[in-house]
């Protein structure tokens, strides 16, 4: 078993940009900004939303907070995201989800110009990924190619389950593992709720990506002798032994899954890091492109 390591992974990227960034700034050229939209008060969004900006500052970015209150109503947030849309230093725009229910967030993300639309979900950048046209890969599956790609993993002609079907995630994964690049070249399962024969689909899978939300779902019995695993789910657990009161589980039941896999991502360490150093690069594009 060996650990797919996005931490280090994430790093690596993260410095790439730092010196491409200080060129940049070098050369007089605008260096990348971008604006992160926070609504209420969630913990776990204050926790992503905090990574993000952090990112920004270790890169040389520029970054923007912009927060409002839970109760904001839908067409200030529009109002909003058409300031940063008009905005000629604002490169990327993400909004952290989730919303408060009494806001439409595909009426939001739909609001968001698909040149600065750097999380990937406008309708615009999902076609073209889907067509396999350059664009803004949403974070996390990019991340995941990206740390796929660092290790050098061959996913050629593998069968890939997937486990989620969100917009986010798991619809987006499906489609990268299959396209026809590298990593890609996949054949490619995508299970949902619904999946019948879900553990005989796993021990099928020479990948499995699990992007479901139940802590510790994916156990040894449902993972075939040498699979690679990538565990993206993150729930908050209580943990009264931590000082933050809860401690964070994946989808996966690492500590017996680990030792029948090839590689296998750990949780935390391994997709969270590449969902940001991910941003990060769709960031800089949005910069180049726009500039
Ligand atoms: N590491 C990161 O950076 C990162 C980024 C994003 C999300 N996450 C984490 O990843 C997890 C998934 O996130 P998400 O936004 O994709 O979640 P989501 O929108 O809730 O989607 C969950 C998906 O899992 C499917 N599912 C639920 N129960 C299932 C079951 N018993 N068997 C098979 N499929 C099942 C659902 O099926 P239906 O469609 O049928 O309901 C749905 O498609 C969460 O833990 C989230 O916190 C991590």
């Amino acid at each position: 078993m060996q650990i797919l390591d996005g931490k280090l992974a994430a790093q690596a990227i993260k410095d790439a940009l730092k010196l491409d960034v200080a060129q940049r700034s070098n050369e007089g050229k605008k260096i990348p900004h971008l604006a992160a939209i926070l609504v209420g008060n969630n913990g776990a969004s204050e926790t992503y939303v905090a990574a993000k900006v952090k990112a920004c500052e270790e890169t040389g970015f520029k970054s923007t907070l912009v927060r409002f209150n839970s109760d904001i109503d839908e067409l200030t947030l529009l109002e909003e995201i058409d300031n940063l849309n008009n905005d000629p230093d604002i490169d990327g725009i993400l909004v952290q989800l989730p919303l408060p229910k009494h806001i439409d967030a595909k009426k939001v993300i739909d609001a968001i110009s698909p040149n600065k639309d750097v999380d990937g979900f406008h309708p615009a950048s999902v076609g073209k990924m889907v067509e396999g046209l350059p664009t803004f890969i949403p974070a996390t599956p990019y991340g995941i190619m990206l740390l796929l790609k660092h290790y050098k993993i061959d996913t050629k002609g593998k069968h890939a389950i997937v486990i989620g079907r969100s917009n986010i995630v798991g619809r987006p994964m499906s489609i990268l593992l299959s396209g026809n690049s590298n990593p890609g070249n996949c054949t490619v399962t995508i299970c949902h709720s619904h999946t019948t024969n879900l553990k005989e689909l796993c021990l099928q899978g020479d990948i499995i990506v699990a992007a479901l939300g139940i802590p510790e779902f994916v156990t040894a019995d449902m993972v075939k002798p040498g699979a690679i695993i990538i565990d993206v789910g993150i729930t908050r657990v209580e943990d009264s032994t931590r000082k933050s009161g809860f401690r964070l589980k994946g989808d996966v039941a690492f500590d017996q899954v680990a030792e029948k896999t090839d590689w296998i991502t750990p949780v935390p360490g391994g997709v969270g890091p590449m969902t940001i150093a991910a941003l990060m690069k769709n960031t800089y594009q949005a910069c180049i492109e726009n500039n």
